[in-house]
Parts: structure tokens; C-alpha cells; sequence
């Protein structure tokens, strides 16, 4: 069965695409405000990857000790190795106390302290008066913070009326005559049909894409969909270069070991027994930003440090910390660690080794949430009626590294600021849907895999496997020419095994065979985005720690790379140094 250009379709003032923490926040304002909109989910809303953040999001509240949203700037511009643009920086922080009062409003069951406000903790990197102290800024509820948020924010859609396509997969954005975007193909995963859904104001907010490393702590779901729509619609990925491994992932296997642990007050320990983070960052030690802790970690297991049969993790020690501790602050990570590695931690160490975490760049945006694509000049310009926010957007707000406790805030930050922008240009001009959509490119590539002969069929898991073991070699926590030269050599014969996948009739395989094809070839796209990016970038900054450029070069770097697909073509942009409400923070080497 081919298919053709035919599809049924509705009509939306507004569709949003991403059910996590920055679409669910997004809907909500966008309902509100009385507009007919879409709310297009891969799963059921409630599992979305903001339900599995668990230490907590970031706002100077000053509920443990005075704080000022000037002093998060600071950290977050610090933590970002300078490459996060600071006027949205700025923004985002400024923002932070009222969105997380708002968040309380809405329900989210914040864990307390013993006078009632909301508890705050410890996290990486964050620190009072321009790196005095310590800082107490993480709004938590226990260690499911995104859990809590996640279900807060469905609820309060479900009580405005939020229209929700649960299971639908965005296949690709669709533009009309004049090359504006203005719709995009779904495909129901439930029975594998296909329908357009159209509107002149797409939001995008379709999360990260961890999977592309063999070991993450992400969804299975977290496969860049919207970084390979945008690409594919002809517009820049930006920063992909910058991966964060978190610290502390279960080794082996990569969950998340909550950097709440040693907010908390746990310890890594190398295999002599040593509190090692002392070494590396000798004022907070494990507290330092995930980056440092990341590449410590690795040098002691690289210099035979390390813990087990194989030498191959460290541990992260909480024996010492109270019952209580544990129970209402930590019972998320005592299961986990349970649960895949069989260890109480109360009674042993937990195991762990960095693990992917979570993408730094991806759809460049400017505050207002609208999609930034440069001219043949360099000039940057909105892309007409196209948005994104959260993990699959590069606002650049944690540029090079990005604190923990940050993403939360981000998603809820922009996922509002953006919405608020959809409805301005929804009240100046209400939405219209133009007939004359182009869907030969769609059509072209739902057809590309629909070959009668499969002889030469290869397994879509097996390429999948085979990309993510690429890219943990090839572009890990360090990385260097080589590595990275070979990755790429070898992202080519993926491409070839990718091009050769044969799905026999679509009308008669099981749709899932669909889902699967369409998100490894968004996979695709992000490996060479980043590695092409990674690549060129030759110095050492935040995420991207290169052995042969080891030092950071503001002279030459203090840049955004941009990634264009066609050719693995790369532009560039400066940082925005310039806040409005701060002096600039001036780039200075960092130490913790
Ligand atoms: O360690 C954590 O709980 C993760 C938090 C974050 O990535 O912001």
C-alpha cells in the first residue's frame, strides 16, 4: 500500500506538540486564554519524561538562606562555561520564585520545612553572594519532583478543557505555497492512521534525545523528534556538541541517581575508599557542577580507581546520613538502587558511573519561544509560526553545561513565556489555515521504507544499538579527533543500513515497526549533528571536554555552532553577553 496525498484534517488556532512539564504548562495558558488548540502526545500524558526528574527545580525563594535571583544568574552563567546567553538567562531567573509559587498554586505537593515553606535543597554548582557559599535553592518534593510537577500540570488541563491526542506521533511539519509552516502529519499509534492536523502556530516541546547513547538515564520515548522535523524542514540545530553526563547514573546500566544524594550530603568514593571530589574541586568537593564531577568520576576509573570486578564505577556512599534523611528525602533513590543494582543503600554504597543525561542545544530560540533561523547573511530571524521550548529547545540557557534543578525551571519558565507570545500573535491576528499545504516531502519519505523486496532487510533495534555504542565511544564524557573522526566514518554505514530497512507493508506490519523507523531516523540526524558539531568545535568547554584542545578559548569559541543538515553544514552565532537588568559576567576560568 502507498500512500498518497490525501489525509483527513482538522483545524487548530494552536497545536502543541509534547505532553512534558513545557507543553503541559504551555496548554495550559493557551486554554485558558480561551484558544482552540491540540495538545499531541507520543504516550499517555502522565508518562512524559518530566516524570522522571527527581531532584528538584531551582528558584532563589531564600526559604533556608537569603538568596537573590542575581546570585542564580551568576551560578548559571558560570555553571554554562559562558557559553549561555544571558539576557534569557536573565530572564529565566528572574522569573523562577513566582513561577514555582504559581506551580505550589497549581498543587504540586513541594516537600516542606518544619515552618511550613517550601523545602529547598543543596544542588550542584549553585551558591550565594557570586560564589561565597553554598546555596539552598532546589525546590523539591521529596525526589520526584517532575513527577509531582508532571501531574499537577495534567490536572490543571484536564479542569480547563485541554483538547489531548493521546498516542499520536508527529510524523513531520508540513508548509504551504509560500514555505510557512502550517500543519503537521500525525500518525495514530493505536491504528496506524495518518491525518493532518493544521495550524499556523506550532509549538514544539518533544523533549530531548538521550537515546542516541548506549547508557542515559532517559524514556525510550526521548528520541528527538522534533530536532529531525526541524532539521528536515530545512532549519538549524544549535550547541549539539554539548551532552551532559549526569555523575551519578546506576553503572551499567544508566538510570538516574538523583544529584539530590549528595545534596543530601552522600560521598563519592573511589576504590582506595577516598573522598576523591576533594581533589578536583577542593571548595565544594561534590557539589561542584555535574560537568567536573562527570570527568572526575571518569579519571578515577580510568586510572584504575575504580570500584568492582571490572574497575568500572565508584561508589556514592549515604551510610552515613540519618534514617530520616532517607525516608522523606531519598525513598525514590533507595529504590532505584534496589531495584537494579539489588543494594539498600542505607546499608552499601550505590554504584555509579556518568550517564547521558540530558542535551544541552537543540532548536534555537529567542526569549519569546519563537524559532531562530540565520538569512544567507548571518542575520538571525523568527522562523513564521513556528516555537519551541524545554529540552528540544537551545533559548541557551545552560549553553555549555547546565545546573542541576535548571530544566524544571526552564520548561515551566518558557513553556509560559511562549504561550503568552501565541497568544498575542493569536489576538492581533486570528489563525489562518491555508488549503495548499505541500505534502509531497512527507509522502516521499512515509513511502521510503515501503519496499517489496526485503532481502536486504536489517533490524531497526540492531541499527539503533549499533548508533548508540558509536556515539558513547565516539563522543563521550571526553572526547578527541580521532574518536570523534571515527564516529562519524561509521554514522555513515548506520545511514546505509538506515536507507536499506525494508517494513514490507505497512498495512500489514504491526504500526509500531512505523514509530520505530521514523525515530531512528531522527537519531540519525542528532548523532551527525553532534558529532559534525563536536567535530569543529576545537577547544574545551563545559559538556564537550576535548584531550587534544584541553583548554577553553574565549578568543575563538565563545560561539554557538548552528547545524544544518544538507552537507552537515555548520554556521555560527555570537553569545548574548548582554543582560538587561545585570552587568555582563565576564568570562573567567572556572573553578569550584
Ligand atoms: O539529579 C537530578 O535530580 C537531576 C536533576 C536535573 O537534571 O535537573
Amino acid at each position: 500500500m502507498k500512500f498518497t496525498e490525501s489525509f483527513p484534517i482538522e483545524t487548530f488556532d494552536a497545536l502543541v506538540i509534547g505532553a512534558g512539564g513545557a507543553g503541559m504548562r504551555a496548554s495550559l495558558q493557551l486554554t485558558e486564554k480561551g484558544h482552540k488548540i491540540a495538545m499531541i502526545s507520543k504516550v499517555f500524558p502522565t508518562r512524559s519524561h518530566t516524570v522522571a526528574a527527581q531532584g528538584g527545580v531551582n528558584a532563589a525563594l531564600g526559604n533556608v538562606t537569603p538568596d537573590k535571583w542575581e546570585w542564580h544568574m551568576y551560578d548559571t552563567i558560570k555553571g554554562s562555561d559562558f557559553l549561555g546567553d544571558q539576557d534569557a538567562i536573565e530572564f529565566m531567573c528572574q522569573e523562577a520564585s513566582e513561577i514555582v509559587r504559581e506551580l505550589e498554586h497549581f498543587g504540586v505537593p513541594f516537600s516542606r520545612l518544619d515552618n511550613g515553606k517550601i523545602y529547598q535543597r543543596a544542588f550542584g554548582g549553585q551558591s550565594l553572594n557570586y560564589g561565597e557559599e553554598q546555596a539552598y535553592r532546589t525546590c523539591a518534593a521529596a525526589d520526584r519532583t517532575g513527577h509531582a510537577i508532571l501531574q499537577s500540570l495534567y490536572q490543571q488541563n484536564l479542569r480547563l478543557g485541554t483538547t489531548f491526542y493521546d498516542e499520536y506521533y508527529a510524523v513531520d511539519l508540513l508548509k504551504n505555497q509560500d514555505g510557512d509552516i502550517n500543519g503537521v502529519l500525525v500518525m495514530n499509534i493505536h491504528d496506524g492512521k495518518y491525518k493532518i492536523l493544521q495550524s499556523p502556530h506550532i509549538l514544539l516541546a518533544t523533549g530531548g534525545a538521550g537515546q542516541v547513547f548506549r547508557n542515559n538515564t532517559n524514556a525510550s520515548i526521548n528520541t528527538g523528534d522534533g530536532l529531525g522535523m526541524v532539521l528536515r524542514a530545512g532549519y538549524p540545530l544549535q550547541d549539539m556538541e554539548f551532552w551532559q553526563f549526569h555523575p551519578t547514573g546506576v553503572s551499567g546500566k544508566g538510570m538516574l541517581i538523583s544529584e539530590a544524594v549528595r545534596g543530601e550530603g552522600g560521598k563519592l568514593r573511589n576504590s582506595l575508599g577516598e573522598a576523591f571530589m576533594e581533589k578536583y574541586a577542593p571548595r565544594v568537593k561534590d557539589l561542584a557542577s555535574r560537568d567536573v564531577v562527570a570527568r572526575a568520576i571518569a579519571i578515577e576509573v580510568n586510572e584504575g580507581r575504580g570500584c568492582g570486578p571490572d574497575k568500572d564505577y565508584v561508589l556514592l556512599d549515604i551510610s552515613h546520613l540519618p534514617d530520616e534523611v532517607i525516608t522523606k528525602r531519598l525513598p525514590g533513590i533507595r529504590e532505584i538502587s534496589q531495584t537494579f543494582l539489588g543494594i539498600d543503600p542505607v546499608e552499601e554504597p550505590i554504584h555509579v558511573y556518568p550517564t547521558c543525561h540530558y542535551m544541552m542545544g537543540g532548536i534555537p530560540t529567542n526569549i519569546a519561544g519563537q524559532v531562530i533561523s540565520p538569512d544567507q547573511n548571518g542575520k538571525q530571524h523568527p522562523v513564521k509560526g513556528l516555537y519551541a521550548i524545554g529540552e528540544c529547545a537551545c533559548v541557551s540557557v545552560h549553553g555549555a553545561n547546565r545546573l542541576g534543578g535548571n530544566s524544571l525551571l526552564d520548561i515551566v519558565v518558557f513553556g509560559r513565556k511562549t504561550a503568552l507570545t501565541i497568544d498575542e500573535a493569536l489576538t492581533s491576528s486570528p489563525a489562518q489555515h491555508d488549503a495548499t499545504l505541500n505534502l509531497t516531502p512527507v509522502v516521499k519519505r512515509l513511502n521510503r521504507w515501503l519496499k517489496q523486496d526485503d532481502s536486504k532487510n536489517d533490524s531497526i533495534s540492531r541499527i539503533k544499538k549499533d548508533l548508540q555504542l558509536i556515539m558513547e565511544r565516539g563522543c563521550g564524557v571526553f572526547r578527541d579527533e580521532p574518536t570523534m573522526q571515527t564516529a562519524l566514518e561509521a554514522l555513515e554505514g548506520i545511514q546505509a543500513r538506515l536507507e536499506k530497512v525494508c517494513i514490507s507493508d505497512f498495512g500489514n506490519v504491526f504500526n509500531l515497526d512505523r514509530l520505530a523507523a521514523y525515530e531512528l531516523e531522527n537519531l540519525v540526524a542528532i548523532g551527525y549533528s553532534t558529532v559534525v558539531s563536536a567535530l569543529a568545535r576545537t577547544e574545551s568547554r563545559g559538556a564537550h571536554s576535548r584531550v587534544d584542545y584541553t583548554e577553553r578559548d574565549d578568543e575563538n569559541w565563545l560561539k554557538h555552532t548552528l547545524y544544518f543538515s544538507d552537507n552537515h553544514r555548520l554556521t555560527f552565532k555570537p553569545v548574548n553577553l548582554s543582560p538587561k537588568h545585570h552587568d555582563s559576567v565576564k568570562p573567567v576560568p572556572r573553578v569550584y
